[in-house]
């Protein structure tokens, strides 16, 4: 595991764009899996800019998604569809036939989640997969506690994630109860993993997920395991690894 250890969320923006960057421009069509949430924002702003100005194109790539609500329609707002469409693919020149999401819509869950693995594996798999962490330790959709052999299942959506969810709709009957999400193996299966974490409130759950057991109880501390794995990380979200095991760490300028 590489430990980038930058000065904020700019930085750790800059750093993953980089990343990315660097695979697009070695292997034109990459296979791209990517996330949603407030990490990866500042890193598709990033790609965009190196877009706009001709450094980078993304004509050839392909990507898929960790994760979507079930029982969403593309276009609603709180879908990962609209977020992913408004915060990178409208802005850049991939091709919207080759972006690929877990279909909300489809409520079917065997049918949608064969056809979403059948999709990951007719790409030839993951070139990188970005991925954000959460306080738990969850990746994707996958809570604490999920067995970690896993591809592309449906979840329900725990009691607390449903109430913090609610403010963004115009009522409680309205969030979602479950989703879609690639599992830790569909995960693990990607040659190159990038995951990334901004703020104070990441620092004890990055301590435990680089250090401590790999156990399902913290979903992430499996990427232990895999053997191309960057984590880039702010001051904040890297403070308490950064006090306990120093020499773990890269620091960047
Ligand atoms: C997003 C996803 C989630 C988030 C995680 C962190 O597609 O699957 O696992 O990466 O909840 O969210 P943020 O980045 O908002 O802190």
């Amino acid at each position: 595991m590489k430990i980038y250890f930058t000065e904020d969320y700019y930085h750790m923006s800059r750093v993953a764009a980089n990343i990315i960057s660097a695979q697009v421009i070695l292997k034109e069509n990459s296979v791209l899996g990517l996330a949603t949430g407030s990490s990866p924002v500042g890193t598709y702003k990033q790609l965009i800019n190196w877009h706009e100005k001709g450094d980078i194109s993304f004509r050839n790539c392909k990507a898929v998604n960790l994760d979507e609500y079930v029982g969403l329609t593309k276009e609603n707002e709180q879908s990962y569809a609209y977020f992913m469409r408004t915060n990178f693919f409208d802005h850049i020149d991939i091709d919207m036939r080759n972006t690929n999401i877990p279909d909300g819509q489809n409520m079917d869950a065997d049918n949608e989640c064969a056809r979403y693995n059948s999709v990951i594996r007719s790409l030839g798999g993951i070139d990188i997969q970005l991925l954000g962490i959460g306080h738990n330790g969850h990746i994707g959709f996958n809570e604490p506690g999920e067995a970690f052999g896993k591809e592309t299942h449906c979840v329900q959506l725990k009691e607390s994630t449903i109430k913090a969810n609610t403010r963004f709709f115009s009522s409680e009957a309205q969030v979602p109860v479950k989703a879609y999400t690639m599992g830790i193996k569909s995960i693990m299966s990607a040659k190159k993993i990038l995951l990334i974490a901004s703020g104070a409130d990441k620092a004890e759950i990055m301590y435990e997920m680089i250090t401590g057991p790999i156990t399902p109880a913290v979903p992430a501390s499996i990427l232990q395991l895999h053997n191309d794995v960057t984590v880039v990380g702010d001051k904040e979200a890297l403070s308490v690894l950064k006090e306990k095991s120093p020499e773990l760490i890269t620091f960047m300028n």
